[in-house]
């Protein structure tokens, strides 16, 4: 069953979406050449403390493994699932996806930005772009009566459209208590097909994108999702609420920087 919230679990939803923003704002501020995932993750759980927030990712169960970050740092060929390493250092030229996912007053808020570290090579500021941009195609759909194969298929067909390659094996979601609740929102699908949208949803919309094949494998620690050709991958995400006129992004942070 997909959840509708009434207003005042909304209003749940709106603080902890804006504190999830405020911490990947404040991250983003912080990416640097030099620095280490690492030091990015600590950086992370210090603000998401700072809130009086919790991850969610922290200690998040998937069969035996458990995740052990605070937050999701996935470094040009690494996809999401990144988990911050000493020695893994950010070098001009590369990209770096920070997913946030905070518990605040019993809430998930959840969103992701690609940064670019320096200058990029074209196609990588264009894959980057375009998985911006295929976001804003699916939100657009998030709306009263459509179905969620309406957003798949917008991001998927921006995606592909530009000669990108779309992950098939992770998905948005519906978000609420918990991180990860019905409906799943897959980034490829067809029009007028899965569940219908109705106001008080509300939804992840996350598309992974890739600049090569959109094949993965899962690295030695048994998180993080890769490329299997090596190329590089972007992702950007947000909390979307479904209203009785436009979709409403929930993770805006309180400087207002959408960091688009
Ligand atoms: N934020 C990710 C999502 O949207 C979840 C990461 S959970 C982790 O689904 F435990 F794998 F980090
Ligand atoms: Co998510």
């Amino acid at each position: 069953m997909i959840q509708i919230k009434n207003s005042a679990e909304i209003e749940g939803m709106r603080k902890a979406c804006r504190v999830a923003a405020d911490v990947l704002d404040e991250m983003i501020q912080a990416v640097a050449p030099g620095i280490s995932t690492w030091e990015l993750d600590q950086l992370g759980k210090q603000l998401i403390e700072k809130h009086g927030a919790t991850s969610a990712c922290y200690r998040y169960r998937s069969g035996r493994l458990v995740f052990p970050a605070y937050t999701c740092l996935s470094v040009n060929e690494e996809i999401v699932h990144g988990i911050g390493r000493p020695e893994k250092r950010l070098h001009i030229g590369d990209i770096v996806s920070l997913d946030i996912s905070v518990v605040f007053e019993g809430w998930v808020g959840d969103n992701a930005r690609t940064v670019a570290v320096g200058p990029l090579q074209d196609k990588v500021e264009r894959l980057v772009t375009v998985t911006r941009e295929a976001f804003y195609k699916g939100m657009e759909w998030a709306r009263k009566g459509n179905h969620v194969g309406d957003i798949s298929y917008a991001v998927q067909r921006h995606a592909e459209a530009a000669g990108f390659g779309i992950v098939r094996e992770f998905v948005g979601h519906g978000v609420g208590r918990g991180m990860h609740e019905e409906p799943q929102i897959p980034n490829y699908g067809y029009r007028g097909r899965g569940p219908r949208l109705a106001p008080g949803m509300t939804i992840c919309i996350e598309p992974m994108v890739t600049l090569g094949s959109p094949s993965i494998s899962i690295g030695e620690d048994g998180w993080v999702a890769l490329t299997r050709d090596g190329k590089p991958a972007s992702h950007h995400e947000n909390t979307v609420l479904v209203t009785d006129g436009d979709p409403e992004i929930l993770t805006v942070p309180s400087s207002g920087r959408m960091n688009d």
